[in-house]
């Protein structure tokens, strides 16, 4: 047996005088997401941010030399695992054979022609044209410059609604936020991009839409013809949606439910967007979400995975008869680092890893034992809701309705995950508390019984110690 979750190694240890000065920095001139340093300078003293120092396989090191499982630090991008040197070798090689060639100009380079005619091999499109990108927020807001400039060139210039679900994620860009079913996102930055609008999201036995005892009716389904109808359809440009979304918790949705929308999209002549940012590179045990469905979307948007946080990268892919419409001159979009080589580099790297490694099978494989672990939790807390788990993506919900302080039991959780060597993706609303457990695709069935079990441990003394 390895060494356990939150056990120490003392080399990677940093002198303690230098990780306060580090922390200091940190909390003076850096902006970190989800922190508020001043509640938690208060509720535990020096202790953030937590300095990450190092990765290995599934885990990741502090500068106390705590071992962690990554099971959402890295947001999601982490498939291969952390710290594989020969991924950073090649990608060395690369930037001292050529660090740099825009695409622009007639120009191009070898390494992104390899990568994307190795990806339009993997991806669930028709002969796709690649545009790459540096992040999923960009993916997305060039997936909807395409869809209207798609139109426009086809003769529909009015055709500009871009239709999204509640409870889905698409970016912090304008039109990311735009996209995205979560206010609270848009709070403080309006006014906001015209031309979008959300739609209920399906959540069997969750979304609030059909009757729970009856079970789930598609009436998410209903909700998107509706909204079609009224907008009418010759003014919809495309609907984005991730196959699987996880904002605060995984949603997987009926198996009606995606042959239904990507039918309506085609009868009414709407581009249908596959989100595929997080759910790709073989998240839930199919290189693409997609591929449970047997969806044929028009244009799918990519990155994390892509590379395996080796690298930021992303891309739009769009199918050759979207592509078709732009055959009267090309698209006028620039980006500096669009297909990167050292990027690319390490996007052919993964590739290589995640087929050589079989690590797409085994999301598949360990689905049932990461269910088997997490269904644990209940035992522990009582406080189950809803566990949904697919692949190596899944979520816990829990009920904490009767906590009247939500936001610092929240708090207080991710502090006691951490403390029992776990990282885990938190959320709170509604009085649901959840749990987003999506750890890399190299895990071991020993690391997941470890991390179901601090996680269960962890919401006991976060929802009924109280935390700190
Ligand atoms: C489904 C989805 N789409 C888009 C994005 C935005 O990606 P990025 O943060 O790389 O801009 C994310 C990020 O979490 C995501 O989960």
């Amino acid at each position: 047996m390895g060494p356990t979750l939150g056990s120490i190694d003392a080399n990677r240890r940093a002198p303690a005088e230098q990780a306060q000065a580090t922390r200091r920095l940190a909390q003076r001139h850096v902006r970190h997401f989800l922190a508020d340093f001043r509640e938690l300078e208060l509720r535990w003293p020096g202790a953030y941010p937590r300095i990450i120092t190092g990765g290995e396989g599934a885990h990741l090191f502090d500068d106390a030399g705590r071992r962690l499982l990554d099971a959402g630090n890295h947001l999601g991008a982490g498939m291969i695992g952390h710290g594989r040197r020969d991924v950073a070798e090649r990608m060395g090689a690369q930037a001292a054979t050529l660090e740099f060639a825009a695409l622009d100009s007639g120009a191009s380079h070898p390494k992104v022609v390899e990568l994307a005619a190795r990806l339009a091999d993997l991806v669930p499109l028709e002969d796709p044209v690649f545009s790459f990108t540096s992040s999923g927020s960009e993916s997305n807001e060039l997936a909807f410059k395409i869809a209207r400039a798609y139109h426009s060139r086809r003769g529909e210039p009015e055709r500009t609604v871009i239709l999204s679900r509640d409870g889905s994620y698409h970016g912090s860009s304008y039109s990311g936020m735009a996209a995205t079913g979560a206010p609270a996102f848009r709070a403080d930055f309006g006014p906001m991009p015209v031309g979008f609008s959300q739609l209920t999201q399906p959540s069997p036995g969750r979304c609030g839409l059909c009757d729970r005892e009856g079970g789930c009716t598609l009436g998410c389904a209903d909700a998107l013809e509706d909204a079609i109808e009224r907008h009418g359809p010759e003014h919809v440009a495309a609907v984005i949606a991730e196959p699987i979304a996880i904002l605060q918790a995984v949603k997987i949705p009926h198996p009606d439910y995606w042959p239904r929308i990507q039918d309506l999209c085609r009868r009414h002549g709407i581009l249908l967007i596959a989100d595929e940012v997080v759910t790709g590179f073989g998240r839930t045990g199919r290189m693409f979400a997609c591929e449970h469905w047997g969806l044929r979307p028009d244009i799918v948007t990519l990155a994390k995975g892509l590379t395996s946080g080796y690298a930021p990268m992303g891309a739009t892919a769009v199918a050759r008869h979207v592509e078709d419409a732009f055959a009267d001159g090309p698209l006028l979009h620039l980006n500096t680092y669009a297909g990167h080589p050292v990027a690319c580099e390490a996007a052919l790297a993964t590739l290589d890893v995640l087929e050589s490694e079989a690590l797409v099978e085994r999301a598949a494989a360990l689905e049932p034992v990461l269910r088997r672990e997490l269904e644990r939790v209940n035992e522990v807390t009582g406080r189950v809701l809803k566990i949904s788990v697919i692949g190596l993506l899944s979520s816990v919900e829990l009920d904490v309705s009767d906590r009247d302080d939500p936001t610092r039991v929240l708090v207080g959780l991710r502090h006691e995950l951490y403390e029992r060597g776990l990282i885990a993706r938190c959320a709170v609303g509604d009085g649901v508390l959840t749990v987003v457990f999506y750890p890399t695709l190299v895990i071991s069935e020993q690391d997941i019984v470890f991390g179901a079990t601090a996680l269960a441990e962890a919401v006991a003394a976060a929802v009924e110690g109280g935390g700190a």
